[in-house]
């Protein structure tokens, strides 16, 4: 169990807990701090030898991340240990409700709540039948949630619910596994069950059992997990941010793979769209948070160039209560690497009941958005463990770029040689990414170098305008460092105010080769700040000689078309991000207040 929430860790690691059944009795362990810190109290007071538990790694929502609020939260008078994901919106009624029993409370969390009340159902209720009685429980809660309970009187069975957040079902020889992802069981088995939304499963080291809230049999989804454990495992990397950084020219080439009929065309056979529906798409939405969020600026460039349909992007919790304008002749796309955002998925249901279609291009297969989408783009990116998302930011742009070309082929909008153009030069990338890899020497000794800076700024145009946002937010998620990412062209409007003596400035630089007056009009952003006092960094491609007298740095990238060209440009900045944070010595794969994914709203 401590290795599964080792490799669950970053998910949230505020605290860990631990709680076994053995000898008919509940003994638990549970400390504030990362696995770590649990592993030392288990190594002061061992448990007994069992073969059944629960185990938790949290990312505080309702309390402190303390010991007494950590998980599990054991009640009944030691008799039942429940852990929790989630957030019960109605914990505070039914609290009182409980006080009124006459229940005492020693945390402050929601999941004591939910843990007091399937004791009282237990007992009260369904005496005997703690699926029935997870069932009951279940239907009282408001909120977002996945429980598991074991109770002192079933040596044999774990039962667990779960609504609007993850969790899975391994399938070993003689013993079976929940976990909120596979990389929980990983080590053990790779045949896993894909569970429906709004369902509990009562677990045997034989057997699995689903059913809805009402105990109506319900079916789950067998699959293979595609990937073993020596993905998820650093090999030999400083961090698993390092690692996946030096993953991205295989997550790029994985997620083309496949796509391409013997003849070039792009066969995308997992969106089960109609192709008359897509046709008749008059608006393209792209919803996500975050570092998905800057992937779908990028998409947007070539997606309208592509497809010539207005494509817009937006942050899936502005999406979901702005009241949007959506029909069933928009087209929703969903980005996550999870799949699990809770932001997005609300997004995703909320276009769904406007009547539009959504494809959910995802990283992790049987996750909730892919489950609720329409039709599924999959990246083929690996696990990413990292909290900072690197290589499925890569993937996501990829994959993004085929959905365009699909439309585009779909809807007569492009050639074929020019589809074929433009697959050609994606299928270069994964050689050119390990290019700018490889020179990751001269970005890291600049890491180093700029460590104590105070702030960074980044200026992009054009595609390049997301790169410099996906750039500062690395550098604010890892290294707590002030950044900031600019529109180039917005810099007169305001920015350049901060400009002085010292500050540094990362500056994407457009392909001198595309549109002219793109490159010319950065050159001049360069000169702008640098007369300034700034201290530019460049991002230009190779042989591109007009930067060179306004930069104090230059880093090259490989040649590449102008909408490819962030499939490049983003990795130094990645791998500057990942060099401040290194230098400063902090924990670059679990910065402090961040969770991997964020499965509350
Ligand atoms: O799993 P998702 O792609 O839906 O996650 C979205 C964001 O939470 C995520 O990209 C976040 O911004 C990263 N930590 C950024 O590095």
């Amino acid at each position: 169990m401590l290795e599964g929430l080792r490799r669950l860790e970053y998910r949230g690691y505020d605290s860990a807990g631990v709680a076994v059944l053995a000898d008919g009795s509940i003994q638990f362990r549970k400390k504030a701090g990362k696995v770590a810190a649990l592993d030392e109290e288990i190594a002061k007071a061992p448990l007994p030898a069992s073969t059944l538990g629960i185990g938790h790694t949290r990312w505080a929502t309702h309390g402190a991340p303390t010991d007494a609020n950590a998980h599990p939260h054991v009640v009944d008078n030691g008799n039942l240990a429940v852990v929790h994901n989630g957030i019960i919106e109605n914990f505070a009624e039914l609290k009182k409700e409980l006080a009124e029993k006459g229940y005492n409370f020693v945390s402050e969390t929601d999941t004591e709540v939910a843990a007091t009340l399937l004791a009282d159902v237990l007992a009260t209720e369904t005496p005997g039948d703690l699926t029935k009685a997870m069932q009951l429980t279940s239907q009282r809660l408001e909120g977002a949630f996945t429980l598991l309970a074991i109770q002192s009187q079933f040596p044999d069975r774990i039962v667990a619910a779960r609504l609007n957040s993850p969790l899975v079902i391994g399938l070993g020889e003689g013993e079976n596994f929940l976990s909120s992802d596979v990389s929980g069981f990983i080590d053990y088995t790779k045949d896993a069950v894909e569970m429906g939304n709004a369902q509990i499963v009562t677990i045997t080291p034989d057997s699995y059992e689903i059913t809805d809230f009402f105990g109506n049999p319900a079916e789950g989804k067998e699959f293979k997990v595609e990937w073993d454990a020596a993905s998820a495992e650093k090999g030999g990397f400083a961090s698993f941010m390092d690692k996946e950084i030096h993953d991205q020219p295989q997550a790029v080439g994985d997620t083309l793979l496949g796509r391409f009929d013997d003849k070039g065309k792009l066969t995308l056979d997992e969106v089960n769209i109609d192709e008359a529906t897509l046709r008749s798409i008059d608006k393209i939405i792209v919803i996500a948070c975050g570092t998905a969020a800057y992937a779908g600026h990028v998409a947007r460039y070539a997606i309208e160039h592509w497809c010539r349909i207005p494509t817009e992007v937006e942050l899936a919790h502005e999406f979901r209560y702005r009241d949007p304008i959506v029909t069933d002749r928009t087209l929703v796309v969903a980005l996550s690497q999870s799949g699990e955002t809770m932001d997005t998925l609300m997004a995703v249901r909320h276009a769904r009941e406007q009547g539009a279609k959504v494809i959910a291009i995802c990283n992790t297969r049987g996750s909730s958005i892919p489950r609720e989408a329409d039709a599924n783009l999959y990246t083929h990116a690996g696990p990413e463990i990292a909290v900072a998302s690197t290589k499925a930011f890569l993937a996501q742009i990829t994959a993004s770029y085929l959905l365009g070309l699909y439309l585009a082929q779909l809807r007569g909008n492009m050639f074929a040689d020019e589809i074929q153009a433009v697959v050609n030069e994606l299928k270069a990338m994964p050689e050119k990414i390990q290019q700018v890899i490889d020179g990751e020497e001269q970005v890291k000794a600049l890491g180093t170098e700029m460590k104590d800076s105070k702030s960074v700024l980044f200026l992009g145009r054009h595609v390049g305008f997301p790169v410099a946002l996906e750039g500062a937010l690395k550098l604010k998620e890892i290294a707590y460092l002030h950044a900031e990412g600019f529109a180039a062209g917005e810099l007169k409007h305001g920015p350049i105010a901060l400009i002085e003596e010292g500050q540094p400035v990362f500056v994407i630089v457009p392909s001198p080769r595309g549109r002219d007056s793109l490159h010319a009009k950065v050159v001049s952003n360069i000169q702008e700040i640098r007369a300034r006092g700034a201290i530019t960094i460049v991002i230009a491609e190779e042989g591109d000689t007009a930067v060179e007298q306004f930069a104090n740095h230059v880093i090259r990238i490989p040649q590449a078309p102008t909408l490819l060209q962030p499939l490049l440009a983003t990795v130094p900045l990645q791998i500057f991000a990942c060099a401040v944070a290194t230098a400063k010595g902090y924990d670059v794969d679990q910065p402090r207040n961040l969770a991997k994914s964020v499965t509350v709203e």
